[in-house]
C-alpha cells in the first residue's frame, strides 16, 4: 500500500480502534481466559467480548495463525491485520547455541546465517517479529541474562547487532523467509545493580553513552524495524517512561522511526516502580516518552482514551505511534497478504531440517572455547575414556529461549559420543552425587571428561545467582575423581562465565561449550576427538570469584593501578587481598590446538588528521598440524586525554582461515571515528595524541605499535 492508502485509513480510524491497534496480547489470550496470569488477567474482558488489537504475543503455527488472522481481521472495523510477534532468540526449532556462545564464536558472520535460517523456520511458522538481537552489555555473570548476550564489549556486540538484523531481514524483510527484528532491551539492562534481574542500574550519562547505548545504536543503523524497551530505570526513570532515551536520542538523535514497544508487562511496572501514580498516569507517560505498543498490560487500553478526551494525552501522540505500527504491517506486505509466509507445508520443509541441525553442529564448532589444554586434547578413539557427570547426558542444554525446540531431539554429549565415535570405549556415570561409581570408572580410565556448570533452568530471565562458583555436588564429584586420575578434561556446559578457579587449576584441559543447541554436542565430541580445531574466544570474561563482579577487559587505570605482573597484595594499591584484579581467563581468550603465529605490527604511517587514516598490519601463521581458524583483534588505547579512558578497546576484528602452514597479512584501517570518546565537556571528539594500537588473539595481547593523532 502507498503511505498515502496508509494516512487515508489513518483517517478513518475512530480513536478506541487507533488505541486497539497499540495493544498486544498473548497468544493464550484467545485460547480460554483462565489461562491468563499476570498483567493480562486485568483486562476483565466478559466472556466472547471480540478481541481487538494490533498485534499477538508469542502465538506460532502456519494453520492456527491463519486461523487467528481470520478472526482477528473480522473483528476489526478496517480488517486491519495484526503482526504475530515472539522471542526466536538462537533458533526457533532448531536451537543454535546461546547467543553468548554465538558471541565466542567471534563471527558476526555465523550469526547473520544463523538468523536467516531462524527467520526461514519462523516465518513459515506464520511469525512477523522477533524480539532479537538482545545486545545489553553484560559484565556480570551473576545476571541469568547474560546468556542471551553477545558478550560484555559494546564494540562486539554492535558487530553482532547488525549481522543479525541483517540475517533477519534481509534486505526487505516484506520478502519471503525474512521477518521483521526487534533489538532489545533499550538500555543498559545488563548493568542492573548487582547482577539481580529486573533491578536498577546506576550510570553515568557518559557511561551509557560510551560503554553500553553502541550496540543498539548499530542495530539502529543496520535497519532494524523496532525497538524493545528495558525493565530497568536509567537515571532512576523508567526506560518505559525516559523521554530522554526514547526520544530524545532513539529517535531525534538516531533518527529512527520504527515502532517502540514495551517489555512484558513494564507500563504497569512503571507503577510499582513507584514513578508513577497509577495506570492512567503510566500510559501517559509511557505514550509521551514514545512507547507505541503495550505489550499485554491493560493502561493503553483502559486509560488512552480517557486522556486523550480530557486532553492530557494530544491524540496526534496517539497517531503518530498507529501510522509506525501501520507502517511496519505494510512492510511486511500483511495488507496484500496477512498470512505472509506462514504455510504447513514449508513449516514442515525447513523447521529442523537437515540443513538447519547441520548448521547448528557447525556453529557450535566456532563456539566452543578451549580454555586450557596441557596437551591431553585431542583424544585418541584408543584410549579408556569415563564420562561423568549429569550434563553430559542432559537434553535441558539448548537454552530457556529455545521456546520452539523439542528438546526431547535435543542431541547430548553422550548421544554424540556414542553415534560419532562408536568404537571408543567409554564408561559413563551420569549422576553427579554417584561420586563412588564415577571414582571407580575414573580410576580405571586413562582420561576422564567430566561435565560440570549450569542446563539451562539455572540462566535466563529471572535466574540470578548470588554466587557463582560450580555447585558443591559438583565440586566434591570433581574432587573425587581427581583423586584418582589427573587426566581430567573438563567441560562446562551453563549460560554464564562460571567462577571455577579450581577445577581449571587442576584439569589437563578445560573447555566452555555454553548451552550448545540441537545438535552442538555433536561439536563439542569432535573437538574433542581433533576432528574439529576449536576456535572460540570468550566474549564475557570469566572470573576468579564472584567478588570481582562486574568485570570485563576494559578497564580503567586508577590513580594506585597494580603493576603489570605482580601476583601478591599489595597494600594501598588499587587490589583486592584475596583475589587477583584480573579474571581466570579474559575476553578475546581461547585457544586452538595449533599454535599461531603473531609477526609483529606494522602501521603504514605514524601520525593521521581527523579526515586521514592509518592501515595497521600483522602477519598471522599456522605453526599446528590441522587447519585452524582464528579471530584477529585490533585494541586501541588512548593514552592520556581530557577524561580517564579505557586501557583497551576492541576495534576491530577478522576471523581468518589457515591452512596448516600457511600465513596471512591481516589489515585493520583505523579512522579518527574509532577514536572518539565523550571528551571532559561531552562533545563526542577524538582528541590530538599518542595512541597504542595492539593486534594478537586476546585481550591480553602486547603485539603493538604507536601512533599519534595529530591536527
Ligand atoms: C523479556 C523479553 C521478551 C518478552 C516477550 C520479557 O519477559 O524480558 O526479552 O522479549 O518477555 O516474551
Amino acid at each position: 500500500m502507498e503511505k498515502s492508502g496508509l494516512e487515508a485509513l489513518l483517517k478513518e480510524m475512530s480513536l478506541t480502534e487507533k488505541i486497539e491497534q497499540l495493544i498486544q496480547l498473548h497468544g493464550n489470550f484467545f485460547g480460554g481466559a483462565e489461562l491468563l496470569t499476570g498483567p493480562e488477567a486485568e483486562f476483565n474482558l466478559a466472556e466472547g467480548t471480540p478481541l481487538r488489537i494490533g498485534s499477538v504475543l508469542g502465538e506460532r503455527g502456519a494453520e492456527k495463525l491463519h486461523k487467528l488472522q481470520d478472526e482477528i481481521m473480522a473483528n476489526q472495523p478496517h480488517h486491519i491485520p495484526a503482526v504475530f510477534m515472539t522471542d526466536v532468540i538462537h533458533g526457533y526449532e532448531t536451537a543454535f547455541p546461546v547467543p553468548i556462545a554465538i558471541g565466542s564464536s567471534f563471527n558476526p558472520k555465523l550469526a547473520e546465517r544463523l538468523a536467516e535460517a531462524a527467520a526461514k523456520e519462523a516465518s513459515a511458522a506464520g511469525i512477523h517479529v522477533t524480539f532479537s538481537p538482545m545486545v545489553d552489555a553484560a559484565k556480570d555473570s551473576r545476571w541469568g541474562r547474560c546468556m542471551e548476550s553477545t558478550g560484555e564489549d559494546p564494540w562486539l556486540n554492535g558487530q553482532f547487532a547488525a549481522a543479525m538484523v541483517r540475517g533477519f531481514q534481509g534486505e526487505d524483510y516484506g520478502e519471503k523467509g525474512r521477518m521483521a527484528s526487534c533489538v532489545k532491551h533499550f538500555a543498559a539492562y545488563g548493568a542492573v545493580q548487582s547482577g539481580r534481574d529486573y533491578n536498577v542500574t546506576e550510570i553515568s550519562e557518559r557511561t551509557l553513552l560510551e560503554d553500553y547505548l553502541p550496540p543498539y545504536k548499530a542495530a539502529v543503523d543496520a535497519g532494524v524495524s523496532m525497538v524493545m524497551t528495558a525493565f530497568n530505570t536509567i537515571n532512576r526513570i523508567p526506560c518505559t517512561i525516559n523521554e530522554h532515551l526514547l526520544r530524545d536520542i532513539l529517535r531525534k538523535e538516531w533518527g529512527f522511526d520504527g515502532v517502540v514497544i514495551t517489555d512484558y508487562g513494564a507500563i504497569n511496572e512503571v507503577v510499582i516502580h513507584g514513578s508513577s501514580e497509577n495506570k492512567k498516569d503510566a500510559a501517559e507517560k509511557a505514550i509521551k516518552a514514545g512507547c507505541d505498543i503495550d505489550m499485554v498490560t491493560d493502561c493503553y487500553s483502559s486509560y488512552l482514551e480517557q486522556s486523550v478526551r480530557e486532553g492530557t494525552v494530544s491524540e496526534s501522540l496517539v497517531d503518530e505511534a498507529v501510522m509506525r505500527l501501520l507502517e511496519l504491517k505494510n512492510n511486511l506486505g500483511l495488507f496484500e497478504n496477512p498470512y505472509k509466509d506462514g504455510s504447513p507445508e514449508d513449516e514442515e520443509k525447513y523447521c529442523f531440517c537437515e540443513e538447519h541441525r547441520e548448521l547448528s553442529r557447525k556453529a557450535q564448532e566456532e563456539c566452543t572455547v578451549l580454555l586450557k589444554n596441557n596437551g591431553i586434547l585431542p583424544l585418541s578413539v584408543k584410549q579408556k575414556i569415563a564420562v561423568i557427570g549429569a550434563l553430559a547426558d542432559d537434553k535441558e542444554i539448548i537454552g530457556t529461549w529455545a521456546l520452539f525446540a523439542d528438546k526431547l531431539k535435543t542431541v547430548t554429549l553422550k548421544d554424540a559420543l556414542e553415534r560419532l565415535y562408536p568404537e571408543a570405549e567409554i564408561e559413563y556415570v551420569l549422576s553427579d552425587s554417584d561420586t563412588e561409581k564415577a571414582a571407580l570408572a575414573a580410576e580405571n580410565a586413562d582420561a576422564v571428561i567430566i561435565a560440570l556448570g549450569e542446563n539451562q533452568n539455572y540462566t535466563g530471565e529471572s535466574r540470578s545467582r548470588a554466587d557463582i562458583s560450580l555447585f558443591p555436588e559438583q565440586k566434591i564429584l570433581f574432587d573425587r575423581v581427581y583423586s584418582v586420575n589427573k587426566n581430567v578434561v573438563t567441560i562446562l556446559f551453563g549460560g554464564r562465565p562460571l567462577a571455577v578457579p579450581n577445577e581449571a587449576e587442576r584439569s589437563a584441559a578445560l573447555l566452555e561449550a555454553w548451552l550448545p543447541g540441537s545438535c552442538g554436542c555433536y561439536a563439542v565430541a569432535d573437538i574433542l576427538f581433533g576432528k574439529v580445531n576449536p576456535s572460540g574466544k570468550l566474549s564475557m570474561s570469566m572470573p576468579y570469584c564472584t567478588g570481582q563482579l562486574p568485570l570485563s577487559y576494559i578497564t580503567f587505570s586508577t590513580g594506585r593501578p597494580k603493576p603489570d605482573g605482580a601476583a601478591e597484595f599489595i597494600p594501598f594499591i588499587s587490589n583486592y587481598m584475596d583475589a587477583p584484579n584480573v579474571p581466570l581467563y579474559p575476553f578475546g581468550y581461547g585457544l586452538s590446538y595449533c599454535e599461531t603465529e603473531y609477526s609483529a605490527v606494522w602501521l603504514d604511517k605514524d601520525k593521521m588528521t581527523s579526515d586521514d587514516k592509518i592501515t595497521a598490519f600483522v602477519r598471522v601463521k599456522n605453526k599446528g598440524y590441522m587447519p585452524l581458524k582464528e579471530a584477529v583483534q585490533l585494541y586501541i588505547t588512548d593514552e592520556k586525554a581530557s577524561v580517564v579512558r579505557p586501557t583497551r578497546q576492541l576495534k576491530g576484528l577478522r576471523k581468518i582461515s589457515l591452512e596448516v602452514g600457511e600465513e596471512k597479512t591481516v589489515s585493520f584501517e583505523i579512522t579518527a571515528e574509532m577514536l572518539k570518546f565523550y571528551d571532559i565537556n561531552m562533545n563526542y571528539t577524538a582528541e590530538n595524541g599518542k595512541f597504542i594500537v595492539r593486534i594478537g588473539g586476546s585481550s591480553l595481547t602486547e603485539n603493538k605499535a604507536e601512533f599519534w593523532l595529530e591536527n
